[in-house]
């Protein structure tokens, strides 16, 4: 099975013909609270394991897809144009082969994102589920909304989850053609739940995620205890946003990301996204904490730190942080 057999097994009865010139969405993005980390199908980017995350609503990439006659795509962020020899651009291009039912046209990708990019801030969780949608609209399918978390998968892995708001879970699934991978909603009204972001560098990491959890799957003895350890704290945590439990699930989620960057830690060579302040700033966290400020973080594939607390907290946490975006589900 590769990507392509995927799509016509899903898209077999749709349409392959453009119902309109161009369709404009917006997709948010997501951070994980239980992390993916390695591929059990690197192809059809399969997880090892299960994933939950948040999605930060207000935040992700407004993008307009068009069908455009050339000889090539064309892609902008920001009204940029981007280089065909980017890994951008290379991506995004090689994801919307798998939509070229008739050769005769290429696309048109405009995007404009309210978060940085490669900052550690799931911009490509947001850029892929973006094409889906506008896909789905530009092709007037109309699927699931699973069955389009299927599709963003295969563009990046998280970007499954960005099709919906607030929590959600990503189901490993266990099939070989991951017709089971799919995520959905987890059911919660909780608006007091917070999430801050404090950036810390806007540079490109220095290795992309997807090169550097297969680096770990390869060479980390400590991976061996991954996928049963968070797929355990899927389930904790999900019963925790259920019941609205705060300190235990931040407390899973602040565990679950240090476990995945141990993991990473005793890959060989190690891979480290961690700037000496993204250590002065867990401490900062950790001190606030034993003063009684019921704050944690978490932390994802660049130096960056998401901060997690509640709502009524939100003035004492802004007074210590300079917070680049928040997040409340309202
Ligand atoms: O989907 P990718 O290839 O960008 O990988 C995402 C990896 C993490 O952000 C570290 C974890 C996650 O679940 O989002």
């Amino acid at each position: 099975m590769n990507k392509i057999d995927i799509v016509n097994q899903l898209l077999q009865d749709q349409s392959h013909t453009a119902r309109q010139d161009q369709a404009s969405v917006y997709a948010p993005t997501n951070i994980a609270l239980s992390k993916y980390w390695g591929k059990r199908n690197q192809q059809l980017h399969l997880p090892m394991n299960s994933s939950v995350s948040l999605t930060l609503n207000q935040y992700g990439c407004d993008s307009t897809l068009s069908i455009i006659d050339s000889d090539q795509d064309i892609m902008l962020v920001n009204g940029d144009r981007i280089d065909t020899n980017t890994s951008f651009y290379k991506k995004a291009s090689a994801f919307l082969d798998l939509f070229r039912f008739s050769s005769n046209y290429h696309f048109q990708l405009d995007t404009q994102s309210r978060i940085p990019i490669a900052a550690g801030l799931a911009s490509s969780a947001c850029g892929f589920a973006a094409i889906v949608k506008a896909l789905d609209s530009l092709f007037a399918w109309q699927l699931p909304t699973t069955q389009l978390s299927i599709l963003a998968r295969l563009g990046s892995g998280s970007a499954c989850r960005s099709l919906y708001n607030g929590f959600a879970v990503w189901h490993k699934g266990q099939r070989d053609d991951g017709m089971d991978s799919v995520a959905e909603a987890i059911d919660s009204d909780w608006p007091e739940f917070c999430m801050g972001a404090v950036l810390l560098s806007k540079k490109q990491k220095p290795i992309s995620s997807r090169q550097g959890m297969q680096h770990t799957v390869d060479t980390s003895s400590l991976y061996a205890a991954w996928p049963e350890k968070a797929e355990t704290d899927c389930r904790a945590m999900i019963k925790a946003i259920k019941e609205k439990h705060f300190s235990r699930l931040a407390s899973l989620a602040e565990n679950n990301a240090l476990f995945m960057h141990a993991t990473m830690q005793a890959a060989q060579p190690p891979v480290n996204y961690w700037l000496p302040e993204s250590v002065a700033l867990m401490q900062k966290v950790w001190r606030l904490r034993r003063e009684g400020l019921a704050i944690y973080f978490t932390m994802d594939a660049g130096p960056n730190i998401k901060l997690l607390y509640l709502k009524h907290d939100h003035d004492t946490v802004s007074e210590h942080f300079t917070l680049a975006l928040h997040n409340n589900l309202d």
